[in-house]
């Protein structure tokens, strides 16, 4: 597994601005239990070790669909709630007319506006525009980890939200938002993991491409207790 990064990489003037900006905004960022981030950081420490945590293989599916991310044939049951993992990759500010083809980005939000100085720190390739407005996102196209293989489906088993992470003992670095998936429906062995990418209500990923997703839930593929997939579309 190439994906390896636990945590996203961002600089501490990046981390000040995204502060701010949760505050101007509004950013409806949720709290984590203990045993959450004690998740967290141990998943963090399997993405380390191996790339997947154990329970969890990447398997390559038809039809185009590319990997896919399935729960062990032999791994106990998912239930609401329970942590998958946090979403990394590198922290960027696009022009917001130009985000469009970002296949392997979140977005937490936009309508950022920055001063000069901000624009020569975080914007080093374009000239100065008063009036350009940015859009915050996490992109793992070049890096990420195991989460950035969770495929597309309106009828997901997981839900993805903004967490702040807190300090806190586990080792985990605090920040003021953290992109974290849970379980949203059990998840039974052998089933994929699949979440709504556009589960905001905001219907731009599919529409942007302008191609229709591939319907696939989580039983429509599945994988065997040796690890074959079976299942078609
Ligand atoms: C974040 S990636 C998911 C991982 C991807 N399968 C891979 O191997 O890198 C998103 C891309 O996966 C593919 N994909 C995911 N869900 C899909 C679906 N339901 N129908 C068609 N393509 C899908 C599309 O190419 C999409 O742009």
């Amino acid at each position: 597994m190439n994906y390896k990064l636990h945590k996203t990489v961002i600089t501490s003037d990046f981390l000040k601005l995204i502060s701010k900006e949760i505050k101007r905004q509004g950013v409806y960022v949720l709290r984590l239990t203990r045993k959450n981030l004690r998740q967290i950081a141990s998943v963090h420490r399997d993405i380390l070790k191996q790339g997947l945590p154990k329970h969890i293989v990447r398997k390559k599916l038809p039809r185009g669909l590319g990997y896919g991310l399935f729960l062990h044939p032999k791994a106990k049951p998912l239930l609401k709630g329970e942590i998958i993992g946090s979403y990394a990759g590198e922290a960027i500010l696009v022009p917001q007319n130009l985000t469009d083809d970002a296949l392997y980005a979140f977005e937490p939000f936009c309508d950022v506006v920055l001063a000069k100085e901000q624009q020569a720190l975080f914007d080093k390739k374009r000239a100065f525009h008063p009036r350009r407005l940015y859009a915050f996102q996490i992109d793992a196209l070049k890096k990420g980890n195991f989460t950035r293989f969770i495929n597309h489906s309106s009828k997901p088993n997981l839900v993805a939200d903004f967490y702040r992470i807190p300090k806190n003992s586990y080792g985990l670095t605090p920040s003021p938002l953290e992109i974290v998936f849970k379980v949203e429906k059990t998840i039974h062995p052998g089933e994929q993991l699949l979440f709504d990418y556009d589960g905001d209500g905001a219907d731009t990923y599919w529409s942007a491409l302008d191609i229709a997703p591939i319907p696939i839930t989580p039983t429509t593929f599945r994988l065997s207790n040796s690890l074959r997939l079976i299942g078609h579309l």
